[in-house]
């Protein structure tokens, strides 16, 4: 086996992945949201599980997707030590494996930027598509400006969307996010709450107010 940590498969095939405590705001949301009323959520990028594990063991009916599978296999095995239910899923953010309306909240720390704009527009418009009205969003989004980006071995391939090419996460897209941008992704939701974490990711809580369609 080569032990190199190269991407997000090698890193969560060589346990213990560094990022193990939840984050902070889902641990907040854990305590305010009223399980019996939003019971069905999303890990939207779940990795190797540290929130989506937390939350099951609350109670919440998870469901988990990401694009490593060794992120799945780990979140599984956390899983069975604990003898908890959760979907788990190989997939791919732009397209979810859900019918429409059929969640009421999804969490999504630290993934939907690693795409170009046009396939975060897509992300959002999936996940309004598979929320109820009323369900809940709560996802952490790196914001713009990025001067050590700028510097480093990295190809802007847009506007704020750069590349790196070499080390981890080498030829994945990072996109750091206008307000403009963050406003324009959120439409069809109220923002009920939006602050920084002390990674420097605008995070936001947000409600789905479309109408059922
Ligand atoms: C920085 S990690 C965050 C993992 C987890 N949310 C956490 O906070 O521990 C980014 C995750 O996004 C997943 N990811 C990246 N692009 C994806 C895509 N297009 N579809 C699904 N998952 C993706 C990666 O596999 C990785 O697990």
């Amino acid at each position: 086996m080569n032990d190199e940590i190269r991407d997000w498969e090698s890193a969560y095939r060589q346990l213990p992945y560094q990022e193990i405590h939840p984050h902070p705001l889902v641990l907040q949301l854990a305590e305010r949201v009223d399980p019996t009323r939003h019971l069905h959520w999303l890990d939207l990028g779940c990795g190797d599980g540290r929130h989506l594990v937390y939350l099951a063991q609350r109670g919440w009916q998870m469901y988990g997707l990401d694009l490593a599978m060794w992120g799945l296999i780990r979140t599984g095995e956390r899983l069975e030590m604990d003898d908890l239910p959760a979907m788990l899923t190989y997939g791919n953010m732009q397209k979810l494996p859900l019918a429409q309306g059929s969640l009421d909240g999804v969490i999504s720390i630290k993934v939907i930027h690693h795409q170009v704009y046009r396939d975060i527009r897509k992300t959002f418009s999936e996940i309004k598509r598979v929320l109820r009205p009323g369900g809940l969003l709560l996802a952490s989004l790196p914001q713009a400006p990025v001067e050590n980006w700028k510097q480093g071995r990295y190809r802007e391939v847009e506007a704020g969307t750069y590349i790196p090419l070499e080390g981890f996460e080498q030829g994945i897209p990072h996109h750091f996010f206008e307000q403009t941008e963050i406003s324009e992704c959120l439409t069809g939701f109220e923002v009920l709450n939006q602050e920084i974490d002390e990674w420097g990711y605008v995070c936001i809580l947000a409600q789905n107010i479309q109408d059922a369609q």
